[in-house]
């Protein structure tokens, strides 16, 4: 920005904050659409947050403090979908709205500024009005929670510091944690395991159709308990029974019973993870598949629409297609922001191996073309920050700034 530009903005944005901005009446919900159809099993995880809620519920009245409350679970056990779910139940209770984002923990985390400005605009403040700087942010953001009532869900989170700037200092509102390791109060949090064997049997009929279950009960069952009643590979091996119509489940069975070996110093689970990847892999039409390792050049798990197809060697907009087939079968998830898409840690693992297998020369070259264009590299925070600008409406567009960047 030019020194004039700083010495034209900084006043304004005193004045905005000494007045308090003008808001746009709004009720934002800014949860993500989830691919599941329904939520399999959880009845008891759902019950726990209920009791957690609704106790702090009626103390509240009296405390006025924030409740926070946390799932926590091993990396794709369903701590998302779980979230999701229960904040969608719930939300009638926040007349103010639902505020969500993905912390990215795991990943590259997601810059404060960055999700309090998508915070502040989803709380009604125009994209002008939203300040520069991140203490800025986290005062006004503050400020406005103070007066309303709303959910806050933050997503895979690593830490407490990384929650501290979205914890609303004596307010009504709710704050839904997830994370793996667990980064709050203890009391207040629900653990999640992998499903039961039913559970584990009703999530493979979602995808695969009941009749197909009627027609070899034993088959999906011992499938279930190949994958470790485990949400995440109990959908991606769902896929490859789906792929393979006239195959039995059985047959898919006694493939993979005999592919999972502890091999390579791998545990048994750890094998049975990766034969469950290698076979939704190798079902892949051969340029979704291609596309797929070739993620795996890609640092941050996290692909924009052009990096993918910068990698896939096609059009951007051709690489849509490749990406839906990705998606629809569980090997890449989407993200709030419709042009950034995630690969989960476990898959990632998977694809550089399938990369320095089946592509070794081509690494330095996609590296290489990935590097020449250096704005893509800043995708998925560039992304987030073009798709805060969109939703200000037709000329409202301001450019990315600098903490928007991260
Ligand atoms: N109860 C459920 N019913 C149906 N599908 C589920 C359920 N739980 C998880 N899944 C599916 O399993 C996959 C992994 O779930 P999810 O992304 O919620 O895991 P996670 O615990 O948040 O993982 P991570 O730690 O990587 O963020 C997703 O495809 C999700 O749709
Ligand atoms: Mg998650």
């Amino acid at each position: 920005m030019s020194a004039f530009g700083y010495v034209i903005m900084v006043p304004k944005m005193r004045a905005t904050l000494r007045r308090g901005p003008r808001l746009i009446n709004t009720r934002p919900n800014q949860l993500p659409e989830r691919a599941t159809r329904e939520l399999v099993g959880r009845a008891e995880a759902l019950a726990d947050l209920d009791d957690l809620y609704y106790g702090d519920g009626r103390r509240r009245t009296r405390h006025a403090i924030p409740v926070v409350l946390e799932i926590v679970g091993l990396p794709g056990v369903g701590k998302s979908e779980l979230a999701v779910h229960w904040a969608r139940r719930t939300k009638d209770h926040f007349p103010d709205g639902v505020l969500y984002a993905q912390l990215r923990g795991h990943d590259e985390p997601i810059s404060s500024g960055l999700v309090l400005g998508r915070f502040l605009r989803g709380l009604g403040v125009r994209a002008a009005d939203v300040p520069v700087g991140v203490a800025e942010r986290a005062s006004l953001f503050q400020r406005l929670v103070a007066q309303r009532r709303v959910l806050i869900v933050l997503d895979d989170a690593a830490t407490a510091d990384q929650l501290t700037p979205f914890l609303p200092a004596g307010s009504r509102s709710v704050v839904l944690v997830t994370s793996r390791t667990g980064v709050t109060d203890s009391a207040r949090r629900v653990v999640l395991d992998v499903l039961d064997s039913d559970e584990s049997v009703r999530l493979l009929a979602a995808y695969v159709g009941a009749a197909r279950v009627e027609a070899e009960p034993q088959a999906l069952r011992d499938l279930a308990a190949l994958c470790g009643h485990w949400p995440l590979m109990l959908s991606l091996a769902a896929h490859c029974v789906l792929r393979r119509p006239g195959v039995p489940a059985s047959t898919f069975v006694e493939n993979l019973r005999s592919a999972i070996k502890p091999v390579d110093g791998r545990s048994l689970m750890d094998s049975a993870v990766w034969v469950t990847v290698d076979e939704a892999y190798r079902t892949l039409p051969d340029r979704a598949a291609a596309l797929f390792r070739r993620l795996a050049i890609l640092p941050s798990k996290r692909v924009s629409q052009r990096e993918a197809a910068l990698l896939a060697g096609v059009d951007d907009g051709d690489v849509g297609v490749l990406l839906n087939t990705l998606v629809s079968v569980s090997m890449l998830q989407r993200t709030a922001d419709p042009a950034v898409y995630h690969l989960h840690d476990l898959l990632w693992s998977y694809a550089r191996a399938q990369l320095d297998e089946q592509e070794p020369d081509q690494i330095p070259v996609l590296r290489r073309q990935i590097r020449r264009r250096p704005s893509e590299r800043t995708a998925p925070t560039t992304h987030q920050a073009a798709s805060e600008s969109r939703t200000d409406g037709p000329g409202r567009r301001r450019p990315a700034r600098p903490d928007d960047l991260g």
